[in-house]
C-alpha cells in the first residue's frame, strides 16, 4: 500500500476535553505523521460547506451547529494506507457502536458529538485537504 494522505479533525467536543494531544499521540503511535495542523473556529459557511453533501439530511443543521459551537484542529496525517488506518483508529461514527481503543469509544458518547473526523475515500481526501490547506501549508518530512 502505498503512502497517502487524509484529513483529520479533533471536534469541537474533544477539543472541549483537553483531549487534543491524547488523540495526535494516537495518530503518531500508528505511524501516521502531521504534515499540517492548525486551530480554527469555523462559521456557518465553512463548516457548511465542508459537509455540502449532507446538505439534505436531518441531521445537517446540528451538525454545523455542533462543529461552530467551538474550535477545531484540522490536520494533514500522512502514512502508508493512512485512510483507512485513521478511521480504523477512529472507529465507528456512532460512539455506541465504536470498537474498543478506539478513539470514539475513548472520548465520544453521541453520534452528534462524535469527538473526530476522517476522509473516507481518496477522493474526498484531497478535496477536504484542498478545503483547508494550501500547498504551502503541508510540510512532508
Ligand atoms: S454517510 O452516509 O456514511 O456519509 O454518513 P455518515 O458517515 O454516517 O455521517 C456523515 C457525517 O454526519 C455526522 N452525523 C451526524 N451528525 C449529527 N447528528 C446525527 N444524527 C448524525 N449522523 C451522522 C457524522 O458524524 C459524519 O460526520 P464526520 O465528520 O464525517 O464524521
Amino acid at each position: 500500500m502505498a503512502t497517502q494522505r487524509t484529513l483529520s479533525i479533533i471536534k469541537p467536543d474533544a477539543v472541549a476535553k483537553n483531549a487534543i494531544g491524547e488523540i495526535i499521540s494516537r495518530f503518531e503511535k500508528a505511524d501516521l505523521q502531521v504534515v499540517a495542523a492548525k486551530m480554527l473556529k469555523l462559521d456557518d459557511d465553512k463548516a457548511g460547506g465542508f459537509y455540502a453533501e449532507h446538505k439534505e439530511r436531518p441531521f445537517f443543521k446540528d451538525l454545523v451547529g455542533f462543529m461552530t459551537s467551538g474550535p477545531v484542529v484540522v490536520q494533514v496525517l500522512e502514512g502508508e494506507d493512512a485512510i483507512a488506518k485513521n478511521r480504523e483508529l477512529m472507529g465507528a461514527t456512532n460512539p455506541k457502536e465504536a470498537a474498543p481503543g478506539t478513539i470514539r469509544a475513548d472520548f465520544a458518547e453521541t453520534i452528534d458529538a462524535n469527538a473526530v473526523h476522517g476522509s473516507d475515500s481518496p477522493e474526498s481526501a484531497e478535496r477536504e485537504i484542498a478545503y483547508f490547506f494550501g500547498a504551502d501549508e503541508i510540510c512532508p518530512r
